[in-house]
């Protein structure tokens, strides 16, 4: 027996989160009676629905797509804008981990392992998360080490992170650096550069722990093979003990 979202999760619907607003809505029916209890338990032999479909486990899929610029990371939307899920074949419902700003690029996961993606996604996890910014202006010393130990944004301090510049430009009075990070937060690096008064100008996700961009070209994928998901579920799972 397990509980309703993990299940909805785990056999591929949407993530665990998701799951949680959609019992609460009142989306969810298990055996044809409608759940809103979120610690409610399931086992195999049960019939779940959500939003009228009736869900299954299915094979598990993993793409690593280098997200170009203007494309939203949801799996759908309203205003008919180009959405990362346009980007890769259609067959399995597959989501995102995680969230890529329109104007960001690089290293996006999709999925329909929803423990893998919550996993992922869990900052207690500390999955490395790089980033490469053009920002705005050169750092100081001060303000690196600040970046490091946490800046407040929305109210609540960054954990540790790890800076390294790599490039200035005196000229034109901007510089390349590199930010690793290890939550996921609402436009996190955008707004850590802002905490210390410099604007982000390009950023792109060059990795998420062992997974790198090498090979891909922006908008195109390519699939996780085995070895690499068991590797990643090895790295995520040690973490966790
Ligand atoms: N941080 C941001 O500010 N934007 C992103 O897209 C990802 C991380």
């Amino acid at each position: 027996m397990e509980r309703i979202q993990k299940v909805i999760a785990n056999y591929g619907y949407c993530s665990r989160r998701k799951a949680e607003e959609l019992l609460l809505k009142g989306q969810v029916r298990v055996n044809s009676e409608v759940i809103k209890e979120l610690g409610y338990k399931v086992s195999s032999k049960d019939i779940i629905e959500v939003e009228g479909n009736i869900i299954e486990n299915q094979e598990k899929e993993y793409i690593l797509l280098n997200k170009p610029r203007g494309v939203i990371t949801t799996t759908s939307d309203d205003k008919h804008r180009k959405t990362v899920i346009d980007l890769i074949p259609s067959g399995k419902r597959l989501y995102p981990v995680g969230r890529l700003d329109y104007d960001t690029t690089g290293l996006l996961l999709l999925t329909n392992d929803g423990e893998l993606a919550n996993l992922i996604m869990h900052p207690k996890n500390q999955v490395e998360k790089v980033y490469i910014a053009k920002i705005e202006g050169i750092l100081t010393g001060e303000k690196i080490k600040k970046l490091e130990y946490g800046v407040v944004i929305d109210g609540i301090k960054t954990g540790r992170a790890k800076l390294k510049v790599r490039k200035i430009d005196k000229k034109n009075g901007t510089s390349i650096v590199e930010l690793t990070i290890h939550e996921g937060r609402n436009h996190q690096v955008k707004k850590m550069f802002d905490a210390v008064g410099h604007a982000v100008l390009k950023l792109k996700r060059e990795r998420i722990s062992f997974l790198t961009l090498t090979g891909i070209n922006s908008g195109e994928f390519r699939y996780l093979n085995p070895k690499e998901v068991k590797k990643l579920y090895n790295e995520l799972l040690k973490s966790e003990e």
